[in-house]
């Protein structure tokens, strides 16, 4: 939650910070704001709203856009409602320090007590405000540099948090730290200038060259050196590893499209085919997966698989059950993160851990790994982000390389990630021998097709979108699937709920009976996936039973179909494929429709209202 980037070196760092900003803003945009140093004073401009509202501010007044050093947020609030004030950057008393926050400080309120007492003014409600006057108090009473301060001042807060930090009286210099909250710092040549970011998308094109910092490391940013890294608690030194970026402009830029979500989604194709790369091996009949290869035994000799992740993920995840289950015969638990965290679960040395993340940042899924490493459990990351915090916390995984994904609704990561877990679950089914050679061949080659088969399916998107305008003004929507299509069914409720507000539940297509039947009438629209495969008479049947009490049917179906034809009110359908690879497809139809609904109502399909992209609070 909440983006924050800075610029200190040679050029003008106002553009470089607004469209740093820009890129950042799938992490928060309830308010943004700027700091620029021009070597005189201070400039400081925030507002409540997004950084466009930010540029308007700024467009027609020069004195805000000059200056060699800035530094700027874009945020998700957490401590004090969304307006000018409560924007970041905030100023320390003095006048003299600058920071920007992305986290939580919990102790916040008891700090703020004593810094009271001791004569302190607060502007804002923010926890952030309270950091920099800790700093600026630290700074004054121990007479110690800038880093120095920021390190004593962390070692009394209890949170998380990525910052940057700029002192007036030291304009060559920018301090940094992290725990919990990402931070990546872009290295100029000869460190001539330096780019600080959230992830490194603002500064992509400016160095392809890296430094992530860890949890509990703070950075010494300063013109002409090399970046000097120190863990905060104990002071010792750390060597700054200089990683180099793979991110190129083009992944992170619209591309011709109208949101990030609909160029995602199209891009699924591809995404998919990424993440088989190199992995999925039809010609040698073999899959590929170095963390199952390299952890070959714990796999082997798991008593279970726990599955932990929130949103989006979590229902990879449970489509992970149902193939993990089904192929490899290893029983599975799929639990929400932040409950796991928090709920004393049985974890045993036996039991592998997998953890799904598009960001890798998600606090909760964060602190259910922690959880699980302390009680000796093996943990399995499935994570889009390259060298994300999950990525680095757990044993090994699979990265799914979908490609940053930018528009806050989840679609090529969801793919990408059932993409990994079938892989997974055919791996470990071949070397379990619960699947035959017969079997695995079949679905390696099917899943081979799929890339294609998705690339046809999104040649359907004026059809979807004429029934997205026939259901865009209904104001509950059901969503029913069942076997490895009830996740499915889950995840296109969640789809339109996040960017179009209308109400949606997702349902195991048999279990309407036993409540949400009582909502049908003639409003009220159901999204059935009814594929021609196990349980397809059974939600046939279901169909039935709703057109009977006049509910509308929008049935997805394999191609060809008759039956569900003549009773739904609309049919899209999908190509044939194997069941347990059905969820690649289904999915398709279900995010267009949400992405065509939510446009239609004028919604800002890319920053849906009180989202964020990466969830990295509680
Ligand atoms: O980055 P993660 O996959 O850990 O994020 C988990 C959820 O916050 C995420 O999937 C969220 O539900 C999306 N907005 C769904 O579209």
């Amino acid at each position: 939650m909440c983006g924050i980037t800075a610029y200190i070196g040679p050029r003008n760092a106002y553009p470089i910070v607004i469209n740093g900003l820009k890129r950042l803003e799938y992490r928060g945009y309830d308010s943004a704001g700027i700091m620029l140093f021009d070597g005189q004073g201070l400039q400081l401009s925030k507002t409540k709203g997004k950084v466009s509202d930010l540029e308007e501010i700024t467009n027609n007044d020069e004195k805000r856009k000059n200056g060699n050093i800035g530094i700027g947020h874009t945020r998700w609030a957490t401590h004090g409602v969304p307006n000018d004030t409560n924007s970041h950057p905030h100023v320390s008393n003095s006048g003299e320090l600058v920071i920007v926050h992305n986290g939580i400080i919990e102790n916040y309120d008891t700090i703020k007590k004593e810094l009271i007492k001791r004569g302190y003014t607060f502007k804002s409600d923010t926890d952030t405000e309270v950091l920099v006057n800790l700093i600026q108090e630290v700074k004054k009473n121990e007479g110690c540099k800038l880093g120095k301060a920021v390190q004593l001042a962390l070692n009394s807060v209890i949170g998380a948090y990525a910052i940057a930090v700029f002192d007036k009286a030291k304009p060559d210099e920018l301090i940094v730290a992290r725990l919990g909250s990402p931070i990546a710092i872009g290295i100029g040549e000869n460190n001539s200038e330096f780019f600080i970011a959230s992830d490194a998308s603002p500064f992509v094109e400016y160095t392809k060259n890296a430094v992530y910092l860890e949890d509990e490391e703070l950075a010494i940013i300063k013109l002409g050196r090399e970046v000097r890294v120190r863990r905060i608690h104990n002071d010792e030194l750390i060597k700054a590893s200089v990683q180099k970026l793979q991110l190129s402009l083009e992944e992170i830029e619209k591309g011709g499209y109208d949101h990030f979500m609909l160029k995602e989604i199209h891009e699924q194709p591809k995404a998919i085919t990424d993440t088989f790369r190199g992995r999925l091996l039809v010609e040698q009949n073999f899959i590929k997966l170095l963390g199952i290869d390299s952890y070959r035994e714990k796999f082997l000799n798991a008593n279970r698989v726990i599955i932990v992740a929130c949103g989006t993920s979590w229902h990879a995840g449970l489509v992970g059950e149902y193939l993990l289950e089904d192929m490899a015969r290893i029983p599975v638990e799929v639990e929400y993160a932040s409950e796991f965290r928090y709920r004393n679960p049985v974890i045993t040395e036996n039991d592998v851990i997998i953890a799904i993340s598009q960001s890798g940042e998600t606090a909760d899924t964060l602190a259910a790994i922690k959880l699980a490493k302390e009680r000796g459990a093996f943990v399995y990351g499935i994570c889009n982000v390259v060298g994300s915090s999950i990525a680095r916390e757990t044993h090994t995984g699979t990265y799914t390389h979908a490609g940053p994904e930018i528009g806050v609704a989840s679609t090529k990561a969801f793919t990408t990630q059932i993409t990994v877990l079938t892989l997974m679950a055919l791996k470990l089914g071949r070397e379990k021998g619960t699947i035959p050679e017969k079997e695995f061949v079949k679905y390696l080659n099917a899943m081979d097709r799929i890339p294609q088969q998705v690339e046809k399916l999104l040649e359907i998107d004026e059809h979807v979108k004429y029934i997205a305008s026939v259901y865009k003004d209904a104001t509950n929507c059901l969503y029913l699937g069942r076997g490895f299509n009830f996740p499915v069914a889950l995840e296109g409720a969640l789809k339109l709920k996040e960017i179009s507000y209308i109400h949606a539940e997702g349902y195991p297509a048999a279990e309407m009976k036993h409540g949400p039947i009582a909502l049908i009438d003639e409003n009220m629209p159901t999204f059935v996936i009814a594929t021609k495969h196990g349980h397809y008479e059974k939600v046939v049947s279901n169909i039935q039973e709703i057109k009977s009490r006049s509910g509308k049917i929008i049935a997805i179906v394999t191609e060809g179909d008759i039956t569900v034809k003549e009773i739904a009110d609309h049919c899209i359908e999908i190509p044939e494929t194997e069941e347990a690879l059905t969820p690649l497809l289904t999915t398709i139809p279900l995010q267009l429709l949400s992405y065509h609904i939510a446009v239609m109502l004028g919604k800002n399909v890319d920053q849906p209202r009180n989202l964020a992209k990466s969830v990295t609070v509680e």
